[in-house]
């Protein structure tokens, strides 16, 4: 795994050169986080798939400011996909980052053949005490974040590395992703996706809960669900190889 930045975007890819025989995944984190959430992916799908995992602006290594709509983040990872040249690329998010891959496939029909949503849905409506929290008691919001990031049965510890990464990330710009989340409705349009898509679902998330990720997989035309036990809103880092197994196994058929 290499980290490596362009124009402001700070990335990690699996390997570098990408090959041009390979397609590329590449994954977008959720809210507030960065691309060390794809740790376990990025080494692990070489086999079949170049890698690549960019910091949305003000995350990570990007540098800022953050944004408050679904499209303008959508544009950004547009631009980063074209200026690595990425062969045959697939989008791949997380929460919001699924739902800025939903809004690449909507977008860009002719860019992407497929793509994976991984614990998100077509609307993200965000809890009003979230928002609060994140406002006004950050502080609340991180512990908030550990008990509802995972599921009860995984070690919440799993989480410290990104948590830390959270506190220095700040509220304005996990409200400013929130607040994407909220606006971002596209149930009506999921029937005009002509991409092969995967989309998994946690048995354990109380965030977007299984029902979006069936929602997902019964309106996209060509898709299928994969459920993921044992696991809650953070599952790539909770079960990796489950997921890893999963992505494998899209990419192969
Ligand atoms: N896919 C499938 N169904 C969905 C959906 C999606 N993406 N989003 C909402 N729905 C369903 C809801 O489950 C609900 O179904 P119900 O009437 O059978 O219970 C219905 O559509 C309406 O839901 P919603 O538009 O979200 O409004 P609400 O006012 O009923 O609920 C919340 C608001 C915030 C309580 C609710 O959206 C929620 O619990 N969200 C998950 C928690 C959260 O904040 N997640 C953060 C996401 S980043």
């Amino acid at each position: 795994m290499e980290n490596r930045e362009m124009n402001g975007i700070g990335y990690k890819v699996g390997q570098w050169p990408l090959d041009p025989a390979k397609p590329t995944v590449v994954f977008i984190h959720g809210s507030g986080l960065w691309s060390g959430m794809w740790e376990n992916q990025m080494d692990a799908l070489l086999d079949r798939a170049n890698t690549a995992a960019l910091d949305l602006p003000g995350h990570g290594r990007s540098k800022g400011p953050g944004m408050e709509r679904i499209e303008d983040y959508t544009r950004v990872v547009a631009e980063f996909i074209q200026g690595i040249s990425a062969p045959a690329p697939i989008p791949a998010g997380l929460s919001l980052g699924g739902a800025i891959a939903l809004q690449l496939l909507l977008d860009f029909p002719d860019n992407f053949s497929a793509g994976i949503l991984m614990s998100t849905g077509a609307r993200l409506k965000v809890m009003p005490e979230i928002l609060e929290t994140v406002a006004n008691d950050f502080a609340g919001y991180l512990a908030m974040f550990g008990q509802f990031g995972v599921s009860e049965k995984s070690d919440p510890g799993i989480l410290r590395p990104l948590v830390e990464k959270l506190e220095t990330v700040g509220p304005e710009i996990v409200l400013g992703d929130f607040k994407a989340c909220n606006r971002f409705d596209v149930m009506n349009r999921l029937g005009s996706i002509r991409a092969r898509v995967l989309a998994t679902a946690a048995l354990d998330d109380k965030l977007t809960p299984p029902k979006y990720g069936e929602f997902l997989a019964n309106h996209i035309p060509n898709a299928n669900l994969f459920h993921i036990p044992d696991a809650g809103h953070l599952a790539p880092i909770e079960k990796p190889e489950t997921v890893n197994d999963a992505i494998n196994k899209f990419l192969g058929s």
